[in-house]
């Protein structure tokens, strides 16, 4: 496995391995690797026949309040875990490198990056698709893994490969979860004890609306309500509940087969989410 800090470098090295035919798998990231992303890499290496990760904490999709600085990192760790899931390139490179002093150009979504995480959070989709498009530029992947947990960021990446005619092949990798059901993220090392257990009501919550719907229920309100109470009575702070189109994220009138739920809540200053599909 190779480390490769520099652009021209990795662009050397995948023309090569592009000259010789290979299927080239790319799972972007932000590092402090866990079991979420280890199963997107595990998927990528099967698909693929040249995999490259990249660990780049993104500054452009955080905003001035949130936690880019303490983000957690863990090089030696990530490494040694890439390495034993056959990772071939590990890309990582400096702020300086994506982001020049005189850099200028970003990449938005319409409508999309507006909703749900993007009504809280408004820059961090152009910073996520900016990042994103610029990455694949470098590494031309036949074939990208992205989580389910930002099914939100999944369904945006997947519109920029359409709308640009990019020639990649956006995978979906599912939740990984811990045993109580917490959604596996990089954040949740921010959680304290008491919050770590209160975060659980997500999943839980998740599961109630699930059931709830096989056993009738049809009102989305309802279901939000519901979910919101939950949330608040394990002292969560609700971001957004809501219950819409999977593929254009708009809400729906009904609950059906295929409606996605999608939330967001802090416990402490920690920002949580989660979704299930019904
Ligand atoms: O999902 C993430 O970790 C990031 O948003 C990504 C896709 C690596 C872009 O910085």
């Amino acid at each position: 496995m190779r480390l490769v800090k520099s652009i021209t470098e990795t662009k050397k090295i995948i023309k090569l391995e592009k000259n010789k035919g290979k299927i080239i798998g790319f799972v972007p990231t932000m590092g402090y690797l866990h079991k979420g992303h280890l199963s997107l890499v595990h998927i990528a290496r099967r698909k693929s026949e040249f995999l490259v990760v990249s660990i780049f904490v993104n500054p452009t999709q955080f905003s001035p309040d949130e936690d880019l600085k303490k983000y957690p990192r863990d090089m030696k760790r990530d490494l040694k875990s890439l390495k034993q899931e056959g990772t071939d390139l590990v890309f990582y490179p400096s702020v300086k490198q994506i982001y020049p002093s005189d850099y200028k150009t970003y990449v938005q979504i319409k409508d999309l990056s507006r909703l749900l995480c993007g009504v809280s959070r408004p820059h961090h989709f152009r910073g996520v698709t900016t990042v994103v498009l610029k990455l694949f530029n470098i590494i031309k992947p036949d074939i990208a893994v992205f989580g389910q947990k930002d099914y939100q960021q999944a369904v945006i990446i997947k519109r920029m490969v359409k709308d640009l005619c990019l020639n990649i092949k956006i995978l979906l990798g599912k939740i990984i979860r811990e045993k109580d059901g917490l959604a596996m993220s990089s954040r949740n090392i921010y959680l304290s004890t008491q919050q770590r257990e209160n975060a659980t009501v997500l999943y839980q919550s998740l599961k109630w609306v699930k059931w709830s719907f096989n056993d009738g229920l049809t009102n989305p309100k309802k279901a939000i309500k519901k979910i919101r109470v939950m949330i608040k009575q394990n002292s969560g702070k609700v971001d957004y509940i809501v219950a819409v189109n999977k593929n254009t994220l708009e809400p729906v009138k009904r609950l059906k087969k295929g409606t996605l739920i999608a939330l967001a809540a802090y416990f402490g200053k920690t920002r949580l989410i989660d979704n299930t599909i019904l």
